[in-house]
């Protein structure tokens, strides 16, 4: 499943040296303002920013951009049995300018379907399974004109993309800390695979330093 058939896929993250994005307590404050700078600038080409419900809960982010004019995107959520709080900066910040989605899956039952859609959320359903199939849901959003994704984590949905091999092009800021911590979310979690071979390669388009910071930039390479 490559271009024309889902969105172009960037995932973007700040990560400590040793591959953390929050340290074990959860505290995710890794960016400097230069780089939410960019990161914002990099919001305002897309048509949706997309996180996992994790990072909802823990960091109750706006997903807006403060520094710039723009004309908005879509926020998108994955929270396969509509459990997040209705009352999250996601749902209630600036509905007007970042619409917000949540995808759920088909065999979701949750009953507060209306409170959402009461704020003007629009829920999808993708999959079966216990989890939002994120194949599925590619072809949905394509399918409504949301042609570029930001993906901004977390470690768990990062790495079902890398997984179904998803992700086309990465922007990771490397802050200068090592936090340590088997506790500590890592860019990618998940089950991982087991040998280097199977794991997806990229191919390093730009670096970039200022201020003991690194940005890398990546592209899937493919052969
Ligand atoms: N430094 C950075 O750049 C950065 C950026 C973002 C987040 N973070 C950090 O990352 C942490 C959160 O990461 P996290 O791993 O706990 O959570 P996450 O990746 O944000 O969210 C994972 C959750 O999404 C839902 N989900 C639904 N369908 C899924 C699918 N197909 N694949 C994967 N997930 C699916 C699942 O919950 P359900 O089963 O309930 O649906 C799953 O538990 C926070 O500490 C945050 O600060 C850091």
């Amino acid at each position: 499943m490559r271009e024309n058939e889902k969105p172009y896929i960037i995932l973007s993250a700040a990560m400590t040296i040793d591959g953390k994005i929050a340290s074990k307590t959860g505290d995710p404050e890794l960016s400097d303002e230069q780089d939410w700078r960019e990161v914002h600038k990099l919001r305002s080409t897309v048509d949706a920013i997309m996180v996992g419900k994790g990072t909802i809960l823990k960091d109750n982010p706006k997903l807006h951009i403060k520094y710039f004019d723009h004309k908005g995107y879509y926020r998108i959520v994955v929270d396969s049995n509509l459990s997040l709080p209705i009352d999250s900066n996601v749902i209630n910040f600036q509905p007007q300018i970042y619409p917000t989605i949540i995808c759920t899956t088909e065999i979701m039952s949750a009953e507060n379907v209306n409170d959402f859609e009461s704020k003007n959320v629009k829920i999808l359903k993708a999959g079966k399974g216990k989890k939002v199939d994120l194949k599925k849901l590619m072809l949905i959003l394509l399918n409504m004109g949301i042609k570029s994704i930001l993906l901004e984590g977390g470690g768990t949905l990062n790495w079902s993309f890398i997984d179904l091999d998803l992700i086309d092009e990465m922007r990771l800021t490397i802050a200068p800390w090592i936090i340590g911590g088997k506790e500590a979310i890592s860019l990618v979690e998940g089950e991982g695979f087991e040998k280097m071979t199977e794991g997806r390669k990229f191919k390093l388009i730009d670096v970039n330093n200022r201020d003991n910071y690194v940005i890398l930039k990546y592209i899937r390479r493919t052969e």
